[in-house]
């Protein structure tokens, strides 16, 4: 096939990264618009030796899992690349790639994967939205041919798909609730309306940054946290009475300011504006306080169930030392605490301690001790804690999605505990890491999927690995 030639491809399935997979004439195609099970007629616009991409024209056999996407930024948009396939059969495609990391990467023949537990409510899920200003919102090819096209100054919205420089404006987003579209366009009216300039990240100059939405499921708690460049502390305190007015169930403001030439949503300063500077959820019996830079479960619903198979495989009996390693702000650590006898959580990020700390105290929890550090220097170089505190009988690990670094698998092996429970948001990660724990000894109990994030090709796992008896 050469680019821009058509042609008629069955699609077969799901790559890791989420693609819609075609295979003809010893070819693998890479199809954008498709669901497993469509016949389309596609147009080719990258060739390689055994692969090429291509983007599906027109749909000339519906799959029986296709659906009509309900999001008006659905394609553009790089939030939910499943809108369009139901969600029994994302859940399908969620376990194969489970199932596929685990063989290819971790070297399991066959591994022990259960059904994907999926959330009841597969839309307005999150917890926590993340929106990025740019100066120009990004156009669709047939707007661009529209050349009468009035660009607005301020776009707020979701990045298109893999560029990190392209923001689609975004006017209705199904993930998070009503309120939180409803502030999001206030936030970006007032913004044009004021004429308050947008960060670029060319030159580097201008205010507004990000917004990020945190709205408590349980508690109704709402967070605005507007990621700017400076401190002009007049413009912060007009916005937030404005804001605070047009929607009075936002309970805190607050202001993070970064300087730093990376896009991420996290200040070197931070100022709040109205409320606390936090917003409380509660996950099972527990209340938890959540800051603007800590990490917290975007799926609080999702977030029980997966605390949930967390605790079941621990199975602790009350006698027991439980690492929480990477504990964010000591929900795992808290969940599991009345079961141990004695929970050490390691985490690095400053503010997710000190919520962790007043998580323990709020809930009159008092066999959990927290450590800040790197984990990998924390099991290596600063490894005097380990004289005050017994070894474990059971780790729990939650680390980023780049997993956990090697040194930190080999101080884990090292301690030896009988059980170690490793929750992931990145299976190819986690394979490598359990093949790491099988060649240690280590052996691989179960992997049970929960489905935290809807519509995207994202999924979470629990994995239970057992010393032999
Ligand atoms: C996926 S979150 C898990 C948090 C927590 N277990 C939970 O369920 O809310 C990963 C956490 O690891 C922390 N982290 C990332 N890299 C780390 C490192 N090298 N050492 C210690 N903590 C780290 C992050 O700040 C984040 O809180």
């Amino acid at each position: 096939m050469q680019k821009g030639e058509d042609i008629v491809l069955t699609i077969e399935g799901l790559s890791g990264e989420g693609k819609a997979v075609a295979r003809k004439d010893g070819m693998v195609y890479f199809v954008e618009n498709a669901v497993p099970g469509d016949v389309v007629q596609a147009r080719v616009w990258k060739t390689k030796k055994n692969f090429a991409e291509a983007r599906a024209m027109a749909i000339l056999e519906p799959s029986p899992s296709r659906v009509e996407p309900r999001c008006m930024h659905f394609g553009a948009c790089g939030g939910c690349k499943w809108q369009n396939l139901a969600y029994d059969a994302q859940l399908t495609h969620k376990k194969k790639l489970v199932v596929d990391a685990f063989a290819r990467i971790g070297g399991f023949a066959d591994p022990p994967v259960g059904d994907p537990i999926g959330c009841a409510e597969p839309y307005f899920y999150r917890n926590k939205m993340e929106f990025t200003f740019a100066n120009q919102r990004w156009l669709t090819n047939e707007e661009m041919l529209r050349k009468e096209e009035i660009l607005p100054e301020v776009a707020l919205g979701l990045h298109v798909p893999k560029r990190y420089d392209k923001v689609v404006d975004i006017e209705e987003c199904h993930l998070q609730s009503e309120l939180s579209n409803g502030i999001l366009r206030t936030v970006r009216e007032v913004s044009k309306v004021w004429g308050l300039t947008v960060y670029s990240t060319e030159t580097h100059e201008g205010y507004l940054r990000h917004l990020v939405i945190r709205e408590a499921k349980h508690t109704g708690e709402v967070m605005v946290n507007l990621v700017t460049s400076t401190d002009l502390p007049e413009i912060m305190q007009n916005l937030t009475t404005l804001l605070v007015q047009h929607v009075p169930a936002i309970t805190t403001v607050v202001n993070n300011i970064t300087a730093r030439k990376s896009m991420v949503a996290v200040g070197e300063s931070e100022k709040v504006y109205f409320g606390p500077g936090f917003i409380q959820e509660k996950l099972g019996d527990f209340t938890f306080h959540i800051s603007a830079g800590s990490f917290f479960q975007t799926n609080t619903l999702q977030a029980e169930r997966l605390y949930d198979v967390v605790k079941k495989f621990a199975d602790l009996k009350g006698k027991e030392v439980l690492y929480d390693l990477y504990s964010g702000t000591g929900t795992i650590a808290l969940y599991l605490a009345r079961e141990a006898e004695r929970v050490v959580g390691i985490e690095s990020v400053e503010s997710s301690i000190r919520d962790a700390e007043r998580n323990a105290e709020r809930n009159r929890v008092i066999n959990c001790y927290f450590l800040q550090g790197d984990l990998k220097d924390r099991l290596t170089t600063e490894r005097s804690w380990l004289e005050e505190h017994p070894k474990p009988d059971v780790v729990v690990t939650d680390p980023p999605r780049n997993g956990m670094h090697q040194k930190v698998v080999e101080q884990i092996v090292r301690l030896r505990p009988a059980k170690i429970v490793y929750v992931s948001c990145n299976p190819s990660t986690q394979a490598r890491d359990a093949k790491l724990l099988a060649e240690a000894g280590y052996i691989l109990q179960m992997i049970q999927p929960v489905d935290m994030f809807p519509h995207t090709d994202h999924i979470e796992t629990v994995a239970l690995f057992t010393l032999p008896a």
